[in-house]
């Protein structure tokens, strides 16, 4: 009955049902949330954990004694519900001084605030056993070409996951990085805007080991990319650190809808490639209720989230299961390409002296119509 439990490792942002749906035009239409009530809420819902930026949990002017009262009523929670926190982040975007970016803002003294704050923030997660920790520059970018120099910025966003990597060594602590890619909201463009972007750049860092992505499903479709497509490329790169599941239609504003409302077919095989990957990492919703939802609304939308997962997932499991799909795949030749290209006793001159029919072999068909119809089916239910 798609009832989700904590071994379907479901986790939630803080901020998402907590999301008051402040936005550029209107007002916030929801009270404040509890993080207490929303830690019993999110077990009773059946989610494995819950995350947060350290601004969600301690409100930024906090005394050490509030900051200490606040987690301890936290805490408290956790014990009492058995919910985890795998993954803690850091807000570095709504103070104003962030106007520019955190770890590559303009201003020195700002970056040295954020790293701070991350730094100060690891040590909180750390406490809490997150095993990974997310970073997304959201107000890392620009609105123009001059005032960014693009190759200094690059230059201190190294700099900035160098020393955090080695703080965490030092400190000896077990914990990873997984940068947050987005192409552009709140600014004009983002530094990193897709998963592309940031694994060519982690490989420039000192300890690539220790920094995977991050990736969303609306900040690939906001590009235009194909989600299932940038997955399986960190996941081939050992990347695929975390992930922030929801829906996007099109290219346009990041959307954050609960995971399922979006491209369908793009969510039918995102589940069907995470399931038979072996990623065994939180399945972490990053969506934002809508403003036209009361509370209820968002337990709702929450639920809804995991209950299209399992659903899709169910869908999934059931195309790989059918001997028709089995077959139609045979047809397509998906196996082949699993083939290497040359086998380990042929050489160049073995390929120089082969030939191609080229008029035969120019008329095979693929058949992936049939293979996808097929996948159709499964999702809308008639197979
Ligand atoms: C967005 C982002 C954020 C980040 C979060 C983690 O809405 O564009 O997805 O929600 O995931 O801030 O740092
Ligand atoms: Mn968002
Ligand atoms: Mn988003
Ligand atoms: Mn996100």
């Amino acid at each position: 009955d798609y009832r989700p439990t904590p071994e379907d490792r479901f986790t939630f942002g803080l901020w998402t049902v907590g999301w008051r749906g402040v936005n550029t035009f209107g007002d916030p239409v929801r009270p404040p949330l509890d993080p207490v009530d929303a830690v019993r809420r999110l077990a009773d819902l059946g989610a494995h954990g819950i995350t947060f930026h350290d601004d969600d949990l301690i409100p930024p002017d906090s005394s050490s004694t509030e900051r200490d009262a606040i987690l301890q009523r936290f805490r408290g929670a956790l014990d009492e519900t058995g919910l985890s926190v795998p993954m803690v982040t850091t807000n570095l975007f709504t103070h104003p001084v962030f106007r520019d970016g955190g770890f590559t803002s303009n201003s020195r003294d700002v970056r040295r605030y954020a790293l701070r704050k991350v730094i100060r923030n690891i040590d909180l997660a750390v406490s809490f056993g997150a095993k990974t920790y997310v970073c997304w520059g959201g107000q890392d970018g620009a609105e123009t070409e001059a005032g960014k120099d693009d190759h200094a910025a690059l230059d201190r966003l190294r700099e900035a996951f160098d020393l955090l990597c080695s703080y965490v060594r030092e400190q000896g602590y077990d914990l990873r990085f997984a940068i947050e890619p987005k192409p552009n909201e709140p600014r004009g463009d983002v530094l990193l805007p897709t998963v592309g972007h940031a694994l060519a750049f982690i490989n420039e860092l000192q300890h690539p080991e220790m920094v995977g992505v991050n990736p969303e499903v609306g900040h690939e479709q906001m590009a235009g990319l194909n989600f299932a497509h940038g997955v399986a490329q960190a996941l081939w790169a050992g990347k695929l650190f975390h992930i922030d599941l929801n829906g996007q239609r099109g290219v346009k504003y990041d959307q954050d809808l609960r995971f399922g409302a979006g491209d369908v077919k793009e969510a039918f095989f995102l589940v069907d490639l995470l399931e038979r990957s072996g990623y065994e990492g939180p399945r972490h919703f990053d969506f934002k209720p809508p403003r036209t939802e009361d509370v209820s609304g968002v337990w709702e939308s929450a639920a809804g989230c995991m209950r299209n997962y399992l659903i899709l997932k169910e869908k999934a499991a059931a195309f790989r299961a059918d001997p028709e799909v089995a077959a139609a795949l045979a047809a397509a030749r998906v196996h082949e390409l699993a083939e290497p290209t040359l086998s380990p006793s042929e050489s160049v001159a073995d390929l120089l002296k082969e030939d191609l029919d080229l008029e035969a072999v120019g008329q095979r068909g693929y058949h992936f119509e049939r293979l996808d119809q097929l996948a159709l089916e499964h999702l809308f239910g008639t197979r």
